[in-house]
């Protein structure tokens, strides 16, 4: 937003993540981000703070609290973003709009405007769902591929839509669609997005599963129904499945609302999509398991790749750390490397031995598994590194790698859903 040529002053209650962000660091890995952040600073038009009075002067609040997954529950827990807007309330100006960006169940954002309004009956909400892709972050805030703004209807939505529209002129300009709505749609436009995109990958994964019985080859299999543009190759990579902090919780949270709606069976099928992408997980295990003769007990097993996703530090619900971690509960001694995500990885299993390179990780492994799909590790010399392991077995969690190429360089191949 700064960079755009506003004016921005970001708040948290994190003291820490405030300091680090003024001093222009990010808290976390992003590509692009470090240099934005730094020129937006410089700028003088963004600063932070952890004090709420600093949003007094603002004209739009935009609310991008996290809502993770309750404990004990399949729920979103709101107490984030329920308490940002709480606190904001009393700082509120007349005319001023608070945006909505936070993945909530529907029906939260009738909710929380009734609070604006009460607390400043001349300022209003909109909910403006966030389709930006961790990894992708600065690119697909600049130029996204729509905007959707959930508004109250008649001249208070038109305002809101009116100040949206300033706040995204320069993505507008350029012709970027955007869809204007009432709240209860922008909420679900969010969600039924991530789900589907759930579903895509769970149906290639259960594909993968049918191909790994038959002998057929999912990715050449993907190829082929991706060229139908109906159906469209992304998200069709079978693997070791979906994670982070985004898609597992929100199709469960969905689900929640589904059945306190009374609406649980128009999205049963979500708990079966669900189903397929964990059992990825336990199938790279078995995977791990042959590969060393049916036995992980003392087996030495590399891991390249524990962020959730290439080109993130993020390990939230990561399919690599969870194989992991079923690994060492079956015995196995785990070897571990990531470009960016080992000390958040160390946080959350300090069981794994955490080595900084491939070379150092496969040293020695009985076998090797390709988790996370880096660029580093899809572009691996497979000849260079074929004598360290101590079988040149390489499971590849992400069906990345040329398994002619690591084939002709003396490794055994194990794909996912791939003869
Ligand atoms: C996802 C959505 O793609 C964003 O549009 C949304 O804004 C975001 O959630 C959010 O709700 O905030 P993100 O979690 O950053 O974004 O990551 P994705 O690119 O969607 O990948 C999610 C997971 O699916 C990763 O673990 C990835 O490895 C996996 N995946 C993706 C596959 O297993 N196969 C594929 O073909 C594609």
């Amino acid at each position: 937003m700064a960079s755009l040529g506003h004016t921005v002053v970001g708040i948290d209650v994190d003291a820490d993540k405030v300091a680090l962000l003024a001093s222009g660091r990010a808290p976390f890995y992003e590509p692009e981000f470090d240099d934005i952040l730094r020129a937006s600073l410089d700028s003088g038009l963004l600063t932070f703070s952890t004090d709420f009075a600093a949003a007094a002067d603002a004209e739009v609040h935009f609310v991008a609290v996290g809502t993770p997954q309750k404990a004990g529950s399949n729920a979103a827990d709101l107490r984030y973003v329920d308490s940002a807007i709480e606190a904001l309330l009393p700082h509120l100006a007349p005319g001023s709009l608070v945006a909505g960006k936070s993945t909530v169940p529907v029906g939260t954002a009738a909710r929380l405007d009734a609070l604006v309004a009460a607390a400043q009956p001349a300022a209003q909400l909109a909910w403006n769902p966030e389709f930006l892709r961790e990894g992708l972050a600065v690119a697909d805030t600049l130029t996204p591929d729509r905007f959707v703004y959930g508004v109250r209807r008649g001249d208070d939505g038109d305002r809101a839509v009116a100040m949206l529209d300033e706040v995204y002129a320069t993505a507008l300009a350029a012709g970027t669609p955007r869809l204007v709505t009432d709240f209860a749609t922008a909420e679900l436009v969010k969600v039924s997005a991530n789900a589907f995109l759930a579903t895509k990958i769970s149906f290639i994964n259960a594909m993968s599963e049918i191909a790994e019985a038959t002998g057929a080859d999912v990715t050449a299999l993907a190829d082929a129904i991706g060229h139908d543009n109906r159906i469209g190759r992304r998200f069709l990579n079978a693997g070791v499945g979906f994670g982070g902090g985004c898609l597992p919780k929100d199709i469960r949270a969905f689900q929640a609302r589904a059945g306190e709606l009374g609406l649980g069976d128009s999205l049963a099928f979500l708990a079966e999509v669900d189903a397929t992408n964990l059992r990825q997980r336990e199938r790279v295990v078995r995977l791990a398991t042959e590969a060393v003769g049916g036995n992980l007990s003392g087996r030495r097993v590399a891991i390249l790749g524990l962020a959730f996703k290439p080109n993130s530090d993020d390990v939230r619900d990561s399919p690599a750390l969870d194989v992991a971690g079923r690994l060492i509960e079956a015995g196995a001694t785990v070897v571990a490397t990531d470009p960016e995500a080992i000390e958040n990885a160390r946080r959350l299993n300090p069981d794994v031995e955490y080595v900084a390179d491939v070379e150092t990780a496969v040293t020695g492994a009985d076998v090797v598994l390709l988790l996370t799909e880096w660029d580093h590790y899809r572009t691996l010399d497979p000849a260079a590194i074929r004598e360290l392991p101590r079988a040149a077995v390489l499971v590849d969690g992400r069906n990345t790698v040329s398994s002619q190429a690591w084939r002709d360089a003396g490794w055994a191949y194990v794909g996912m859903g791939r003869p």
